[in-house]
């Protein structure tokens, strides 16, 4: 069962974060991060940063892998997940860019056509993070409708990383981030699959505010289904589930 841990604030939950993650790095200067966009991990890579200058933590060594990525983006598009990561994590925190990764670089906007390269790309991840010796703290948010990374409801739970297609509704909320026009949303992405973020070995999800209650409750009292790929948390042995009032209010 996952630990749940009730925080009055975003701030509040960005700073168990970075105790956690500052620990680890002190540990294991060579720390393996998993990282993800969207707004609820911002304040915890906000207070990491913060506190890596405060404490001169070295991070030179620190590597990462992000969660998912749109298809068919360039990577210096201002909204590919590549140049998000770059900007909300490797700049305020100052790692080695080289050390960081992200699914679609190997594509860098390839076409989804192209599909012997869009194929192997899920296969190559999961390899490359095998090979770096797996994530050590892989931090997550939440789609309102269980969703993990861009795992959809219906995601296998066994799923590796693979090439998804984008639900509606996730193209819709994405819109605003591509001038509120959903043509300019791409329609597939490339996402670490749900088997895939089950293998780190300590998962922590972050979940604000009241449109994420419902998705809260189904991952921590639900049954374990593909219907709610967030459920699959239950599985893991060493999963934190950190939410302020609001989005435990249905717990
Ligand atoms: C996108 C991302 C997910 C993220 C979700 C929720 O779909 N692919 O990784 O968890 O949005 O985003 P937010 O944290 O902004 O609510």
């Amino acid at each position: 069962m996952a630990e749940i841990i009730i925080v009055d604030n975003e701030a509040e939950a960005g700073k168990l974060y970075a105790d956690c993650v500052a620990d680890l790095i002190r540990t294991k200067p060579d720390a393996v991060l998993g990282l993800a966009t969207g707004s609820s991990p911002l304040a915890a890579y906000k207070a990491l940063a913060a506190k890596v200058e405060a404490e001169g933590i070295d991070v030179s060594h620190v590597r990462g892998f992000a969660l998912d990525e749109y298809l068919g983006l360039p990577l210096e598009h201002p909204e590919s997940y590549h140049s998000t990561i770059h900007r909300t994590v490797v700049e305020p925190l100052g790692l080695n860019p080289e050390l960081v990764h992200v699914p679609g670089d190997v594509l860098d906007g390839a076409p989804i056509e192209d599909g012997d390269k869009v194929a192997h790309a899920g296969e190559a991840y999961d390899a490359a993070i095998e090979a770096a010796g797996g994530i050590d703290v892989q931090i997550l948010g939440i789609g309102a409708d269980g969703h993990i990374g861009f795992n959809e409801p219906g995601s296998s739970l066994a799923s590796g990383t693979r090439v998804k297609t984008l639900v509606q509704q996730t193209r819709v909320d994405n819109a605003r981030f591509f001038d509120d026009d959903i043509d300019q949303v791409p329609t597939h992405c490339i996402t670490q699959g749900v088997g895939t973020i089950l293998k780190a070995r300590h998962l922590v999800l972050l979940a604000f505010g009241e449109n994420k209650a419902e998705a809260i409750a189904q991952t921590v009292e639900g049954g374990i289904s593909a219907f709610c790929p967030a459920s699959a948390l239950q599985l893991h042995p060493h999963a934190t589930i950190i939410v302020d009032e609001a989005a435990a209010s249905q717990l």
